[in-house]
């Protein structure tokens, strides 16, 4: 498999990295307009081939989209990322000009390719690259759930522990859906578990709705202590979607796709669980939501077709 990796920052970087480190993919090509960023980050990496046992090329270019011809999967993470203080919906402008041009220009190589959208604000990212590539569905996926629900999983395990339940992120079950916002993501806390048993039966309503309330602004925390977005468990979670891509592996994992329907709603991508696979999107799983988590998704939805009004501006 080969895979691109668009911007070579943070998030960019830290994908092609933890890409090679699974060892599914024969090929990275990571691709910047910085001159020479892309290039010294691959080099890099590949002088951790022999340390690390990895047998993937990872290849650094400047603008050079030939060099990404015929990519399996493509990963967009070039553009701006917030500063502490900001909105992600705050980057909907210079992100949107950023990637549209990038998925415009790597699709022209790539005429197969899956995409994995991770600029900001991805819900809107995501919608605009369907919209201006035209692609069916299955082949436009943006992440932002896998990402929120290991911060939901990490807080859960925070309490669970704090509370006398013994527990590590991956001990738990837990789920993101709707929109990756601050404010209306919604950490489906109903069919959240610890080792099979509901948390709602180890924790009280306060500390389940902290555990909610950390989550969603987990990443305005991390952007306040580093001054800049995360790259770590974005990296990795980006990485994530592409090994299930790759191993045509059916992970159920929600992720932003475009809807027909499903959940109750049409035209606009939001975070929804789906099953992944070498066709990409598969399809979406039903969650049946009620009460809070139906309307909060619902508001979610709300946020999500505002900021796609702004792509139109
Ligand atoms: P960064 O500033 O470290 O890297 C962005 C890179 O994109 C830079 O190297 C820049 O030169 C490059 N770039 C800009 N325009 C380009 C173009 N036209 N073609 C190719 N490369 C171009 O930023 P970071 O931290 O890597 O974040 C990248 C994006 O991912 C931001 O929009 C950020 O908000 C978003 N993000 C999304 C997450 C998610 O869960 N969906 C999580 C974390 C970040």
């Amino acid at each position: 498999m080969k895979v691109t990796v668009v911007g070579a920052g943070n998030v960019g970087a830290t994908v092609a990295n933890v890409v090679a480190l699974k060892k599914f993919a024969s090929e990275v090509v990571l691709i910047d307009i910085k001159e020479g960023v892309s290039e010294g980050k691959a080099m890099d990496m590949m002088q951790c081939s022999h340390a690390l046992g990895f047998d993937t090329t990872v290849k650094g270019v400047t603008n050079d989209y030939a060099a990404t011809a015929n990519s399996d999967v493509i990963v967009v993470t070039s553009g701006l990322p917030r500063k502490p203080g900001m909105t992600r919906e705050e980057l909907v402008g210079v992100n949107a000009k950023i990637v549209k041009s990038v998925v415009e220009q790597a699709l022209k190589h790539s005429p197969n390719a899956i995409f994995i959208i991770i600029s900001n604000p991805m819900d809107a990212m995501t919608y605009l690259a369907l919209k201006s590539t035209g692609l069916p569905r299955n082949r436009i996926i943006g992440m932002g759930g896998m990402l929120d629900s290991s911060r939901f999983r990490y807080y859960l395990s925070e309490a669970l522990n704090k509370a006398g339940h013994p527990a590590t992120p991956t001990d738990v079950d837990g789920m993101v859906i709707g929109g990756h916002n601050d404010k209306t993501m919604v950490p489906l806390v109903s069919i959240a578990t610890l080792r099979g048993i509901p948390v709602t039966q180890l924790l009280s309503k306060d500390v389940l709705a902290d555990v909610v309330q950390k989550t969603k602004v987990g990443g305005a925390t991390l952007t306040g202590l580093l001054g800049t977005s995360a790259w770590y468990a974005p990296g990795a979670s980006a990485a994530t979607l592409v090994e299930a891509i790759a191993l045509d592996s059916k992970k159920v994992i929600p992720c932003c796709v475009y809807l027909e329907g499903e959940y109750g709603e049409k035209e606009l991508c939001v975070g929804v669980p789906i099953v992944l696979g070498k066709g990409g999107f598969e399809k979406v799983v039903d969650v049946k939501l009620e009460g809070e988590e139906k309307a909060k998704f619902e508001e979610s939805v709300e946020a999500a077709r505002a900021v796609n009004a702004q792509l139109a501006d």
